[in-house]
């Protein structure tokens, strides 16, 4: 569902041009007040059928907020309405401090976008692409050449210059989607599902994009159905499920209150596991050392404490990588078959 992804963003007349180029993907960030996305209660019917029932939350300047829900939970809906595409029909949006219904033009100048589907553009050359994002965004002809070779460069597509657009891969498409998002060093990113089928390679290219351009005063907001595919990606979590809101948090919070397995490694590992036995911590004698049954990280961090004090030579307590997953207390909220998390094959990295 793209309705009008393809089109270019006619009304950017009032971007602003650089004519030096810094930083690759760097944003025009002039300090404006409030958060880069505020939706407030913005509802969206298909027909009968009830896509938004009421969202809100903000995305500030400076952060990556995640955008995190099953299939149909109203993800691209609302993007689609922030994008100034689709209009809502009820509630309101802010993005850039311009309404989307109000003022599209102001919105599109201020804001990169990125769809979730990637149009067809197979007659272009990856240049041409980008050059018409750019010219659409009224940028001068040398800020659209400077621009090609530096976001080329940045997503590593460089060598595909002169290649038609069909030629390449999907992830290729989706990293060159991304620069078409950024061309205009917009301060404001809205991004459907950008790390969705990127190699690990890639998604860590992607990460360090975005929490660069985010360290810059951009506010980005990226949406997935998948909450560890942004864990390392995002400051923020918005948990969406149904059309509503149903949770916030600071990716931190989560991760404190997520339990993991910890392993304990000692010089002498008789004298760790009479000092866990005598403590009453639950464990287990795993090849390489000892593993401590899912703790919070403060949970860890005493454990440590305790065997450190009691003079166990302890030389480390790696946490197990596992996944980060949706908060008990929402799982009532989001439908069961689709936690994002969930799945076994959401677990890849
Ligand atoms: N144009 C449309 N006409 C009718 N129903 C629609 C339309 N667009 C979206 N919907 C419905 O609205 C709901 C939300 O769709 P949306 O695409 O926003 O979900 P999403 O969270 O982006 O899902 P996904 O993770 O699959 O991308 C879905 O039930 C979908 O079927
Ligand atoms: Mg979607």
């Amino acid at each position: 569902m793209e309705p009008a992804g393809q089109a270019p963003p006619g009304g950017a007349a009032t971007v602003e041009v650089t004519a030096s180029v810094e930083s690759t993907a760097s944003v025009e960030v002039t300090a404006p007040g409030g958060p880069g996305v505020i939706v407030s209660d913005v509802w969206r019917f298909f027909g009968s059928f009830t896509a938004l029932g009421g969202m809100s939350f903000t995305a500030p300047y400076g952060q990556v907020t995640a955008l995190v829900g099953p299939n149909g939970a109203g993800k691209t809906t609302l993007l689609l309405i922030l994008a100034s595409l689709l209009k809502p029909h009820r509630g309101q949006a802010l993005v850039a401090g311009c309404d989307p219904t109000v003022d599209p033009a102001g919105v599109r100048a201020a804001t990169g976008w990125m769809p979730d589907a990637f149009g067809v553009y197979d007659q272009l050359t990856v240049r041409e692409y980008l050059r018409f994002f750019g010219q659409a965004y009224k940028l001068d002809r040398s800020t659209v050449a400077a621009r090609v070779t530096e976001l080329l460069d940045l997503v590593h597509l460089t060598e595909f210059i002169d290649q038609p657009v069909h030629v390449l891969s999907r992830g290729q498409k989706q990293r060159l989607a991304l620069t078409r998002a950024l061309v205009h060093r917009p301060r404001v990113l809205l991004l459907d599902e950008p790390a969705s089928g990127l190699d690990p390679r890639s998604r860590v290219e992607l990460r360090d994009i975005l929490r660069g351009l985010a360290a810059q005063g951009a506010a980005v907001l990226v949406s997935s159905h998948i909450l560890t595919e942004l864990e390392e990606i995002a400051d923020r979590v918005v948990f969406v499920s149904s059309g509503r809101t149903v949770g916030e948090y600071a990716m931190a919070d989560l991760r404190a209150q997520a339990k993991r397995a910890y392993r304990v490694r000692a010089l002498d590992p008789d004298v760790l596991s009479r000092a866990l036995r005598d403590r009453g911590i639950a464990h287990s004698t795993v090849n390489g050392g000892v593993e401590l049954a899912e703790l919070t990280e403060e949970q860890a961090a005493q454990t440590l404490a305790g065997l450190v004090a009691a003079g166990v030579p302890v030389v480390g307590l790696p946490a197990r990588r596992t996944p980060l997953r949706v908060p008990h207390v929402l799982r009532a909220g989001i439908d069961a078959d689709h936690q994002p998390g969930a799945h076994g094959a959401d677990h890849q990295r």
